[in-house]
């Protein structure tokens, strides 16, 4: 076999074809929001805009048991009917909501035609609970499987399957997990906002099939349409009111496409990272948002009118030259009201403090023409879908890991189970603060995460292009416990 490097690869450009205008539809579906059960415990969990909430069965203050049932589902997008998959028959599934502390308890029920798992992306739990197929044996069509772990840290996360997954969230099988700290501020709203996008044959109301063109297997799935909540965003609007103060928790589902998030008409600072919330909230412009990362921004209403939630993508214009062009994913009709209030935002201890690193590994994340399938692989230190551990660490290590991307498409990298810090080197993409469990590294460049491995077990550590881990960019690392 050859291996030939990828050469660079020209800028993905991918446009949406803008929606038709549309009357200002009411999208919020979860004004009805779902009330705290009875037996709700002396912390009384905010009410989330969204998507309707798990209801919790379970009588016990700290213990959380839901249903989930991986289905098939129908699902209309501007007037045409596609076969997807839900959780719970809903496009993204339900949001699972504890408070830190609590026992999460998550029976699975797979009604799909094929094997699946559930990944708690970010959560830290034991490997066991992880969804990880090397571990558990995928939950066959018909069978049940439960899933219980404990909410460690108060967060914005989300799950997802790790069997087929290019093709099941894309699909559909995705929803936020929601970890409350009762130490938080109370906000006038808090919005969950699950962004992504979709490729949608609209003529023939069905997916193109995946890794079926050659953009795919480089970049990734890029949709023809962005989504929030599962709608079209330019669907996706509700109202506000000036003064008020609100809590966003943002993230980005999309199979490939990364994410550049602006707000017009409001201002914002960020308050929490995939890690939970900042020790310091701070502000910025422009958020960066690749595949599998959480932001929670603190907005505030200071003038009423139209506030918009805008995701940038770049594009061609009619003389060739590329363009940013603005889309709307959220957007809001604000009432006239007062001048906002300040919120204080308590110094929050990070659940890992900044701690030097004793060790640096490298690894290299490259592409390879390979005379199999579609002809690409996508591999870690030279390795499609590596069989043995890339790394064996010691429970408790602080590692240096050097993230080399020899190639011209980029990629996220995403270690279950642990937190890391990005080392900022003045680019956007690694000034980021705050613990993360998923960063971007760039087409040929190279990136570096100190990762505090602190939870033992066998780890998942692939990229977020979910076809890029399809085609291999998929591997583990071992946190061996401590000797107790
Ligand atoms: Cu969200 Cu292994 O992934
Ligand atoms: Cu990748």
């Amino acid at each position: 076999m050859i291996l030939v490097p990828l050469a660079l690869t020209f800028l993905l450009v991918t446009a949406c074809s803008s929606d038709p205008a549309a009357p200002a539809a009411d999208a919020g579906t979860a004004d009805s929001a779902p009330s705290p059960d009875s037996s709700a415990p002396a912390f009384e969990l905010p009410a989330l805009w969204g998507a309707p909430v798990l209801a919790d069965s379970d009588d016990a203050p700290d213990v959380v048991s839901v249903k989930l049932v991986a289905e098939k589902t129908k699902w209309t997008l501007d007037g045409v009917e596609y076969d997807m998959l839900g959780y719970n028959g809903k496009l993204p599934g339900p949001i699972l909501q504890a408070k830190v502390g609590d026992e999460i308890v998550v029976e699975l029920t797979n009604k799909l035609d094929e094997p699946t798992t559930i990944h708690w992306h970010g959560l830290r739990i034991s490997d066991q609970m992880d969804g990880n197929p090397r571990i558990q044996n995928p939950v066959k069509p018909g069978e049940t499987f439960t899933y219980r772990f404990r909410a460690r840290e108060a967060g914005t996360y989300w799950y997802h399957p790790h069997v087929n997954s290019n093709q099941q969230v894309e699909r559909g099988l995705y929803g936020a997990i929601v970890i409350h700290s009762p130490d938080a501020p109370r906000y006038d709203r808090e919005r969950v906002l699950l962004l992504d996008d979709v490729l949608v044959d609209d003529k023939n109301g069905v997916l193109p099939p995946f890794l079926g063109s050659h953009p795919e297997i480089m970049h990734g799935r890029w949709g023809n349409r962005l989504l929030t909540n599962g709608q079209a965003s330019s669907r996706v609007t509700h109202t506000a009111k000036q003064g008020n103060v609100e809590r966003w928790r943002i993230v980005n589902t999309a199979n490939a496409r990364t994410m550049e998030l602006e707000i017009k008409g409001a201002t914002f600072r960020v308050i929490g990272t995939d890690g939970g919330p900042l020790e310091k909230p701070y502000t910025t412009t422009r958020l960066l948002v690749p595949v599998g990362q959480r932001y929670d921004l603190e907005v505030s209403f200071e003038q009423a009118g139209k506030v918009e939630l805008i995701s940038v993508t770049q594009s061609v214009d009619a003389n060739n030259q590329l363009v940013e062009v603005p889309y709307a994913v959220l957007s809001l009709d604000v009432a006239a009201g007062e001048a906002p209030r300040a919120v204080e935002w308590p110094a929050f201890t990070p659940p890992i403090g900044e701690r030097q690193a004793t060790r640096t590994v490298t690894v290299e994340l490259n592409g390879q023409q390979v005379s199999t399938g579609v002809g690409i692989a996508w591999t870690m230190n030279g390795q499609a879908n590596a069989k043995d551990p890339l790394f064996t660490f010691d429970e408790g290590e602080t590692v240096r890991i050097k993230l080399i991307n020899k190639a011209g498409p980029e990629h996220p990298f995403h270690l279950h189970g642990q937190f890391f810090r990005i080392v900022s080197d003045g680019n956007p993409w690694t000034d980021q603060p705050g613990l993360k469990d998923t960063v971007l590294v760039p087409g040929l460049s190279t990136v570096e995460i100190i990762a505090y491995l602190d939870n033992p077990g066998r780890w998942m550590a692939h990229c977020h292009i979910l076809a890029h881990a399809e085609l291999g960019m998929m591997s583990e690392m071992v946190v061996k416990p401590a000797q107790k």
